[in-house]
Parts: structure tokens; C-alpha cells; sequence
């Protein structure tokens, strides 16, 4: 992989690489996604209380986040198929090496479909086994409203993440509060069937055997 810039943000710990994936890799990423969602097909799960979500999910990984009327967590297969989740395409994971230089691997991959008027609310990702590790996002398609603030509270900050832009959540900024106000529509031409395809990268728990 080619070298990346990584950019400041006001957020510390909240670390952006604009424009990481050059169009390419984006076509090939959206592929590699794709390709894998026979095997783990999206669906729309519901929050604890009972309210299906707006954006549609997969994962990749031994372990998958998933939501319903029980909880959030992870576990190893897909909850309509009850099949083991799909592999992580490699790419991800060489991504991983050259952004956040955390040597514990993912075994996690959250995908999330924007389609038409999806959007997510404010939240933090603290369902990991060790919330040590770092979250790392990529973006692709439309591009996004992306909205963060401190764990604690307070002031938020709005900025855009394009297709292609790769950012994440570390250090103090690991249980930052975060989530998309609105998506873009029709920005980009990317994503088959249109709508951004988000991929969340964590350290989620040890992988079963
Ligand atoms: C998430 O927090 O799971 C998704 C954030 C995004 O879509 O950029
Ligand atoms: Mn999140």
C-alpha cells in the first residue's frame, strides 16, 4: 500500500486520513464486500427496543456486532442465517497495519449499508471485550455528515467523511460519542444499488476457536 496522510483533527485521538483508498481500491473494496454477501447477507436488526434500524448490516470476522430486542453484542454467526460470518477481506487488514499500528489484529468488521434516508444516531462503540484497541472506519460511496464528541458530553463536531476517507477512533477518543446526521444522496456512483457502505474495523473479544 501507498504511503497515506494522515490529517489533525480537533477531536484528540480521532485520527483521519482523507482520500486513503485511491478510486481503485475503492472499486475493488466495494467488490470484495460484495462478493462476501451471499455467504452473509445484509439485514435490518433491531435496537434493544425493538425498533428496526434505519441502516443495514453485515459483518465480517469471526465475530459480528449485532443488535435485537436482547442486547448488543458479538458472536460468531449471523443471526437469520445462522451461518459463521464471512473472512475479512485481506485489504482491510493491511489498512489496519498501516493506519493505526495496533498490533492485536481485528476480528471484527461491521458493515453498514446507507440506503436511501439512513442515518445513525449518536453512540459510542463499547461492546469490545478490551476497549484498548482502536476503531477504524472506512468509508465508501456517498459521502457522509459524520458527527463526534467527547465521551463525556458537551460540544460535538460535524465534518464530512468522502468514499474513500479512513478514520478512527483512539486514545481518548476510543468511546467518543459519534454517528451520521445524513448521508449524501447521489454524491457518488460507487455502491451497486447507490447508498454509502461503511466498514468498522475492532478488536471485539478473543476469536472462538
Ligand atoms: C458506526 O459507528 O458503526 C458507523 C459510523 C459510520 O457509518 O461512519
Ligand atoms: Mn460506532
Amino acid at each position: 500500500m501507498s504511503a497515506i496522510l494522515e490529517v489533525k483533527t480537533a477531536v484528540e485521538g480521532f485520527r483521519l486520513w482523507p482520500g486513503a483508498l485511491d478510486a481503485q481500491a475503492q472499486t475493488d473494496l466495494v467488490d470484495a464486500v460484495f462478493a462476501r454477501l451471499e455467504a452473509g447477507p445484509f439485514y435490518r436488526p433491531q435496537t434493544p427496543g425493538g425498533r428496526p434500524f434505519s441502516v443495514q448490516m453485515s459483518n465480517f470476522g469471526p465475530l459480528g456486532w449485532v443488535s435485537d430486542p436482547v442486547g448488543y453484542r458479538y458472536q460468531p454467526t449471523h443471526p437469520e442465517t445462522g451461518r459463521a460470518w464471512p473472512d475479512i477481506p485481506p485489504v482491510l487488514l493491511d489498512l489496519w497495519d498501516a493506519t493505526v499500528g495496533e498490533p492485536r489484529r481485528p476480528d471484527a468488521c461491521l458493515v453498514n449499508l446507507y440506503r436511501e434516508g439512513a442515518k445513525m444516531g449518536l453512540h459510542q462503540d463499547k461492546d469490545e471485550a478490551d476497549l484498548g484497541a482502536p476503531v477504524l472506519s472506512v468509508s465508501l460511496g456517498d459521502a457522509a455528515m459524520f458527527r463526534i464528541g467527547a465521551a463525556q458530553g458537551g460540544r460535538t463536531t460535524t465534518l464530512r467523511l468522502d468514499s474513500g476517507d479512513v478514520c478512527a477512533l483512539t486514545g481518548p477518543a476510543r468511546l467518543a460519542r459519534h454517528g451520521i446526521d445524513r448521508v449524501l444522496e447521489g454524491s457518488s456512483r460507487l455502491i451497486p444499488g447507490g447508498g454509502r457502505l461503511n466498514l468498522t474495523l475492532r478488536v471485539a473479544g478473543i476469536s472462538p476457536r
